[in-house]
């Protein structure tokens, strides 16, 4: 089938504004977005700005908007966005975070409030003999939250950055719930302050947005109102 690309794009060294760029692609409709703009990259416009690494959804680089929804371009067929030949597909970069160039991101911000809620297990007690030992059933308690591949389509699907852009946002608190959560993990006085902020989990509205972004399928919603709960009871979950 044709498609036709209709990229944002922009480099802050030369372009005022950014601006749109059409590419047409034959493409099979089994093939991935991925692919599609790679063609682009390869046949057309070697300027075009896009990252990318393991292309299995694996590494979350390649993270961005495709018509109006956030998403992995490796993890995208053509057909599920594009639904009959000469379709226009729209391919703009993650929202709330600074372009570098074209679909690129700057993605320091989304990693400091990451680092914000200390991502790495806390525990002072001296280590048993062999291991921390956890049960299964103690593990199914936060066992999605450690599939996040850190891609931030979840970060850029959220409304309340419009509103608020100092808001944590639903990765960090997932990932924050993923410790939390851990029955091996003592770090709830580090962390739940910075969720406790006036920029942490208070500011989620449950729209949702951030669970159906993910590609990594992880509850996000649940896991923030799960770390409200833990607020509110003053920790004790475990
Ligand atoms: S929670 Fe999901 S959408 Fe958000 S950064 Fe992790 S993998 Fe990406
Ligand atoms: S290129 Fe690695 S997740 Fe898509």
């Amino acid at each position: 089938m044709q498609i036709t690309l209709k990229i944002q794009r922009y480099n802050p060294d030369t372009d005022d504004a950014p601006y749109y760029q059409e590419y047409t692609v034959e493409v099979d409709p089994n093939a991935r977005l991925l692919d599609a703009l790679m063609d682009v990259k390869r046949f057309q416009d070697g300027s075009l700005g896009f990252r990318k690494s393991c292309a299995h959804g694996v590494c979350g680089s390649d993270a961005m908007r495709i018509n109006g929804q956030d998403g992995l371009a490796c993890k995208t067929l053509v057909k599920e966005v594009a639904e009959e030949d000469g379709a226009t597909v729209v391919v703009e970069p993650l929202r709330y975070l600074p372009v570098q160039r074209d679909l690129i991101v700057d993605q320091a911000e989304f990693f400091e409030k990451y680092k914000s809620i200390k991502p790495y297990l806390i525990n002072d007690q001296p280590v048993a003999e062999k291991e921390r030992i956890q049960s299964p059933e103690e593990r199914l308690q936060f066992d999605d939250t450690t599939n996040c591949i850190l891609c931030a389509s979840c970060y850029s699907a959220c409304p309340i950055p419009e509103e608020h852009p100092a808001f944590i946002g639903p990765a960090a608190i997932a990932q924050a719930f993923r410790f939390l959560a851990d029955s091996r993990d003592k770090g709830e006085e580090q962390r739940l302050p910075v969720l406790d902020d006036a920029d942490g989990v208070w500011l989620c509205e449950n729209h949702f947005k951030c669970t159906q972004a993910c590609p990594r399928s992880i509850l996000i919603t649940k896991r923030i109102n799960q770390t409200k709960r833990m607020i509110k009871e003053g920790k004790g979950d475990k």
